[in-house]
């Protein structure tokens, strides 16, 4: 049976462990992200260490016709997929009218216009071949509004409630669709965001592996929100939901603010 993933935002981080972990499981892999050089270390790690195959494909794929061409890609090369792990994506510091707009907007292009976009086509072409698994990257920031990092938060929420409703729909058709959502780990990412000498970035982080290993062993089960953490897990679902909602706002402002 084939085993194979199309894993976006593997040059680093989680992603390149979500590819370390498939490989264990003996899956073939694409594996996609601007930055070329991580993504061929990775082919040859991979391929040296496992009996499988890891195609490169060095893209943006930061907007939905990049997503396109990408999907364009696998079907000129032949390639199916029975994996969808939607990981690529990017968070930002700061309040929200001295920010960059246009950063905010590609931050929505990448985190949800192209994860959407994949969905719907990758998707598709499961349907016709009789199922799948996705695995949508979202973020314990999904569960509440995020002060200094408004945009970021809010793109979160959309995949962690989008991932739930496509899933409700597809099982029909055999395909799942999972919501990982980490708390703060140990990658790029807060770098890349800015939040540096914030309280979010002192937390204790988990590492990307134990993270995807809960994300992809929960997709596997076609869980239907995968938390790495099971006393945040505790927080957010039992306690959040029940504070005061300007006490949450100040709460999470106080990690996020420099
Ligand atoms: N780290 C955390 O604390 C944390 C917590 C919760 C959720 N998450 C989520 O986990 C996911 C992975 O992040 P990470 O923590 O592993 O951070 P990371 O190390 O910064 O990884 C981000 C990945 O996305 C790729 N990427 C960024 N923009 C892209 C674009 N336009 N087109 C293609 N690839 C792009 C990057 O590669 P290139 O730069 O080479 O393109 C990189 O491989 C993200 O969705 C993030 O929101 C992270």
């Amino acid at each position: 049976m084939s085993n194979t993933a199309l894993i976006t935002g593997a040059s680093s981080g989680i992603g390149a462990e979500f590819a370390r972990y498939h490989a264990q499981k003996g899956g073939d892999m694409v594996v996609v992200a601007r930055r070329q050089e991580p993504l061929e270390a990775l082919k040859l790690e991979l391929e040296a260490a496992h009996n499988v195959k890891v195609t490169v494909i060095a893209q943006d794929v930061g907007t939905p016709d990049q997503a396109k061409a990408l999907h364009q890609k696998l079907k000129d090369a032949g390639i199916e997929i029975d994996i969808l792990i939607n990981n690529a994506g990017f968070g930002g510091q700061g309040a929200f009218l001295d920010r960059v707009l246009t950063k905010d907007q590609e931050m929505i292009d990448l985190n949800i216009s192209a994860l959407v976009t994949l969905s719907h086509l990758i998707g598709n072409d499961m349907r016709t071949r009789g199922g799948g698994k996705m695995l949508q990257v979202s973020s314990t920031a999904s569960f509440q509004p995020g002060p200094y990092q408004a945009t970021y938060f809010a793109t979160k929420a959309f995949v962690t409630s989008f991932s739930q409703a496509i899933d409700q729909e597809m099982r029909k058709d055999g395909i799942t669709s999972t919501a990982l959502c980490p708390g703060v780990v140990s990658t790029e990412f807060i770098e890349t965001a800015n939040l540096e000498g914030t309280g979010l970035s002192k937390q204790k982080a988990a590492t990307p592996a134990s993270v995807a290993k809960c994300g992809y062993d929960a997709m596997m089960k076609g869980e239907l929100i995968a938390i790495n953490e099971s006393a945040l897990s505790f927080v957010l679902n039992w306690l959040v939901p029940l504070m005061p909602r300007r006490r949450v706002l100040k709460m999470v402002e106080s990690v996020q603010v420099k």
